[in-house]
């Protein structure tokens, strides 16, 4: 062959060459976006992860605000978190939808324990079938949970008591008002409170009952106590209703002399404040709590490993400050 005719066998090579470079770039480039297509539809098709949220009472406006902060999570996290909880407070109830939520294998439990001997068997069992459970507001220290979120109950009793200490003068006899008889968090804030007021001889509680977290009941309470104790002049509440429900009975005895303190920033319980009608009450974030509980099971869920115990804050909210909290 003439060198001429190599150049050009050479050359019509060379342009074979790159012909086929060429396709075999744009074949690979088609099958990449072809297989990222795919693992797209399926990342679209794959449900979000579902956990369930567990609440004392369902339209209670504590646990709304616990409801909101978790929705809000659920947002920016991509998960579902599904909402419920007995229509008026029932431990048996509570402790069937948790039975339900474990039966239907969700991916994650958020459940205020209300009670550690009876609670701690059933978190168990769905920490035993792979179910992770955080508890929120009311803790079951002795199960297998994975985290506690919410507030230092003891010590938010203690604050309540401070809280009165400071605020009232000379010999006092009080009556409290407590939540429930069976719910650890309303023992743990009753013994709180007590811890502080024993350490002042001039105030004494005389006596304790529970509202059931109910207004109503708060107010029919109180009436019968200061009826049987007519000298009771400071009365105090340990759950979110039980202030208003309080300043309920003493607007029917007619006794605008006794100094209330309450639990939480409900709206009626901070324009009463406002009004000075109520002096002070503990706030607790319920918000906070829904969201810190929802973003830790994420977090748990992505192998992280999490904190076993995750305090919100708490403050207390007088007439000097209540404009800062807002009347919500
Ligand atoms: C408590 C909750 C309770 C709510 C009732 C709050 O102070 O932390 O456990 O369910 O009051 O109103």
């Amino acid at each position: 062959m003439t060198n001429k005719r190599w150049t050009i066998s050479l050359i019509l090579l060379f342009f074979l060459f790159l012909y086929v470079l060429f396709h075999f770039v744009i074949t690979t480039k088609k099958i990449e976006q072809t297989v990222e297509q795919l693992q797209q539809t399926t990342q679209l098709a794959k449900p979000l992860p579902h956990f369930v949220l567990i609440s004392q009472e369902f339209d209670n406006p504590y646990w709304r605000k616990v409801e909101q902060g978790a929705k809000e999570a659920a947002k920016h996290y991509r998960v579902n978190v599904e909402y419920i909880g007995p229509l008026r407070t029932s431990m048996d109830e509570q402790m069937k939808l948790l039975e339900k939520a474990i039966a239907s294998r969700v991916d994650g439990i958020i459940v205020q324990s209300l009670n550690d001997a009876r609670f701690t068997p059933l978190i168990n069992k769905a920490i035993g079938r792979n179910i992770p459970v955080i508890t929120i507001d009311t803790d079951a220290p002795m199960s297998r949970r994975l985290a506690y979120v919410g507030t230092n109950n003891f010590e938010a009793g203690q604050l309540l008591g401070k809280a009165v200490a400071s605020r009232v003068a000379g010999k006092k006899k009080i009556g409290v008002i407590i939540g429930s008889d069976t719910s650890e968090n309303q023992q743990l804030r009753l013994q709180g409170f007590q811890s502080i007021i024993s350490q002042h001889p001039s105030l004494t509680v005389v006596a304790v009952a529970a509202s059931n977290i109910s207004r109503i009941q708060a107010s029919i309470q109180a009436e019968k106590m200061l009826r049987t104790y007519p000298d009771i002049s400071v009365m105090v509440g340990t759950s979110a209703l039980d202030a208003i429900g309080i300043l309920m009975a003493t607007k029917n005895l007619d006794r605008s002399d006794v100094q209330i303190f309450g639990f939480d920033d409900v709206k009626e319980t901070l324009q009463a404040i406002e009004q000075g009608k109520i002096v002070a009450t503990v706030i607790q974030k319920p918000y906070d709590m829904g969201f810190s509980a929802v973003k830790l099971m994420v977090e748990h869920l992505s192998g992280k490993q999490i904190e076993k115990e995750h305090f919100t804050a708490t403050e207390i909210v007088d007439k000097t400050n209540v404009e800062l909290e807002g009347v919500k």
